[in-house]
């Protein structure tokens, strides 16, 4: 299968005097693939979806998108810029740094008038993507003013609405009510039928194995774990180890305190 993204030996710190954010990581993440990025607060989640997208560069170690360097050389030059940022969308943990249009509809349209579609067809497509997402009451509305939830899901619509070959989405169940959750969750499962690349970086594991068929666990930086998402999450000690579960403490009738790991996916809660 061809690689849409490969990753090898990669370091990146934000300053010389920082730890690693990223250590020493190398991954390949295929055409049609559905990778989840798992790990705890701090782990590299986000700096590792940066670095896929061309926004960050790592001071050693290579990345290259289709087959090409992604480096600051290449996205310097216009042509392959351009082709590249048609090809992979990002969907950042903060809605708040994606959405500056006065309307979500002209949020949504952003991305289709740069790219200079004719109007019949931007209103077609916005008005499906807002229907899609549920937020077609926002459309007047001002991104900013929006609740949390609903921006997340105006800065997916605005970047699903290109129809992007890979999607690269962070945290993107993390402000959203269980319906919404489920609509996305739902979108992921089925989007592109097996065609598109969807990369996501969450801590709620519960969404994992539906959106995923490949899973990572990072953890300070590293990779700690690579299987499928229902193994990884089958292993409690790794999850606990990762701090993606915690140890909830109980007292039982004998009065002995007894702990086991708190994993909603799979899990019988028969202690109270
Ligand atoms: N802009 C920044 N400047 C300096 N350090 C940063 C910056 N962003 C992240 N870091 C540091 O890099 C490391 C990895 O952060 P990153 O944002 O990739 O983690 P994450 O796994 O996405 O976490 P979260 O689950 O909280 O979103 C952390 O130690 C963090 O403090
Ligand atoms: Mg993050």
């Amino acid at each position: 299968m061809d690689a849409v993204f490969t990753v090898q030996n990669v370091n990146y710190a934000y300053s010389t005097t920082s730890d690693l954010a990223l250590n020493d990581i190398s991954l390949t993440i295929t055409q049609g693939s559905r990778v989840a990025i798992m790990g705890a607060n701090g782990s590299g989640k986000s700096t590792l979806l940066r670095i896929l997208d061309g926004l960050y560069f790592p001071q050693s170690g290579s990345v290259t998108a289709f087959d090409h360097p992604l480096d600051e050389a290449h996205l310097m030059d216009e042509a392959y810029a351009h082709a590249f940022r048609r090809r992979v969308a990002f969907v950042f943990q903060n809605p708040d740094v994606q959405l500056f249009n006065p309307t979500v509809f002209d949020e949504v349209a952003f991305g289709p008038l740069q790219l200079r579609w004719d109007k019949p067809t931007i209103i077609k497509k916005v008005a499906e993507t807002l229907d899609l997402l549920e937020i077609s009451h926002l459309r007047d509305r001002a991104p900013h003013r929006l609740s949390g939830g609903e921006k997340k899901r105006v800065a997916i619509a605005s970047v699903l609405v290109l129809d992007p070959e890979v999607i690269l989405l962070d945290e993107p169940t993390a402000a959203l009510d269980p319906k919404s959750q489920s609509r996305v969750v739902d979108f992921l499962v089925d989007w592109g039928a097996g065609k598109k690349t969807v990369v996501v970086a969450t801590h709620d594991l519960d969404t994992v194995p539906d959106i995923a068929d490949d899973a990572y666990i990072f953890k300070q930086g590293k990779i700690v774990a690579h299987d499928t998402p229902r193994n990884l999450l089958a292993n409690h000690q790794l999850l606990l180890d990762a701090n993606l579960v915690h140890a909830h403490h109980h007292y039982h009738d004998d009065g002995k305190p007894h702990s086991h790991p708190h994993l909603h996916f799979g899990h019988a809660h028969d202690h109270q």
